[in-house]
């Protein structure tokens, strides 16, 4: 069964280029409650932690460099159907590929700095949420 939360970041070159409250307007606007937020920054060990499935990927030291290279927000966020939708919502992991309107297509600008992360399913939401949020951290 499809659980309700998701998990997001919105990454260094989004925060960078002025895009937070843009991404997180489209977020709440899409339906999508706010349970816990956090702008913080990523230590190199933390980002090859969290990227720990891609280990073997030719992309992964790119990836932790870059996702440990400035602050980024992240979130837990709620709504029926949670994950999926939220993969609707930022489009494909390349953002030439992502639909117009979708948060990589306005707001990426390469595959590699593709602005915001989504959860790939219910385990992982809950698992990525774990990694950034303790329970007085949720509402
Ligand atoms: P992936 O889990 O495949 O994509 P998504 O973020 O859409 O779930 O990959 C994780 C991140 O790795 C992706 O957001 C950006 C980076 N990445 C690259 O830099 N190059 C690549 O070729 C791929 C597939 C991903």
């Amino acid at each position: 069964m499809a659980t309700n939360r998701t998990f997001t970041m919105i990454k260094p070159d989004a925060v960078a280029n002025g895009h937070i409250g843009a991404i997180l307007n489209d977020i709440t606007s899409a339906g999508f409650k706010i349970i816990a937020l956090k702008y913080t920054r990523l230590s190199e060990e933390l980002a090859g932690k969290f990227y720990e499935i891609h280990k073997e990927r030719p992309f992964y030291k790119d990836l932790v460099d870059f996702m440990s290279s400035g602050p980024i927000v992240a979130a837990i966020l709620e709504k029926d159907n949670a994950v999926e939708d939220f993969r609707k919502l930022i489009g494909a992991t390349d953002p030439t590929k992502a639909e117009p309107g979708t948060i990589r297509n306005k707001y990426a600008k390469s595959i590699d700095a593709n602005a915001v992360h989504g959860s790939d399913s219910d385990d992982n939401a809950l698992i990525e949420g774990n990694f950034f949020f303790n329970a007085s951290e949720r509402f």
